[in-house]
């Protein structure tokens, strides 16, 4: 299906990705881990682009997990690099696509250096006003959950005044609208603690396919296989 054909039929306007099989695809060639993930930021790139030639308006990203701390040092260490160069490198990238660059998770517990990237990526695209990349760097939903938390508790929140628009609210990015489609790759189906609260609703796709052999042509087929979904939200339809 060709883009003006997707984009007839309506785009969602929030989709997620858990970008899984680096590694594996590393390991079938021989390769160490890391360069399954210098691939996997090429694919990134590549469906952030076509995100933008759909005008999906927000595109997330699950870069890093709270819980992949526990990966070998070198790994962490390669993927921190990765992530520092990309945004120091890409601004044109950026730029040329109109996309502005949000970050989710937690910003205090990552190197300085990257956390710096972070903040100068946000503030340079923050006038873009084509497509949202929001990049889940050192993000774990609970933990996203319990800041959260603290700072309803902090702020003097009453009880009475707690509802779901003011958890949404309260989240990382306060106008992340819900997730409409969740793509995870690499084969496994689960969502490894990413956006559990914005995706009550979602629908789930899963790929055998792993991240660095993902590309347009597959998330464009994903996309129209949303289409034909009926969400329902828990209503009776044509009632
Ligand atoms: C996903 O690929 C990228 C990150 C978690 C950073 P993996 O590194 O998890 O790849 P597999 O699952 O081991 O193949
Ligand atoms: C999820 O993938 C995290 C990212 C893609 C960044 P993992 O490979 O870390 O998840 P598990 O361990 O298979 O659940
Ligand atoms: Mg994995």
């Amino acid at each position: 299906m060709t883009a003006e054909e997707i984009i007839a039929r309506g785009v969602p306007e929030h989709v997620a990705i858990i970008m899984d099989g680096n590694g594996r695809w590393a390991r079938n060639r021989g390769l160490p881990r890391t360069s399954g993930h210098k691939e996997g930021l090429t694919s990134a790139k590549k469906i952030v682009a076509a995100a933008s030639k759909l005008g999906i308006k927000y595109i997330t990203l699950y870069t890093f997990s709270t819980e992949n701390w526990k990966r070998a040092q070198e790994e962490v260490g390669y993927l921190m690099g990765l992530i520092k160069g990309h945004l120091r490198a890409e601004f044109e990238f950026y730029k040329k696509n109109g996309i502005k660059v949000e970050h989710i998770g937690d910003l205090t517990g990552l190197p300085a250096d990257v956390r710096n990237e972070i903040i100068n990526a946000k503030k340079d695209t923050e006038h873009f006003i084509g497509t949202t990349c929001v990049l889940a760097i050192n993000y774990g939903s609970r933990d996203e959950i319990v800041r959260c938390i603290k700072k309803l508790v902090n702020s003097g929140e009453t009880a009475e005044n707690i509802n779901e628009e003011l958890i949404s609210k309260s989240l990382d990015i306060p106008s992340l609208p819900p997730v409409d489609l969740m793509i995870r790759t690499g084969g496994e189906e689960r969502l490894s603690n990413f956006l559990l609260w914005q995706c009550a609703y979602a629908e789930f796709l899963f790929t055998d396919t792993l991240w660095p052999d993902y590309n347009e042509e597959e998330f464009f087929e994903n996309i129209s296989k949303y289409q034909t979904r009926n969400r329902r939200f828990g209503g009776v339809p044509n009632q």
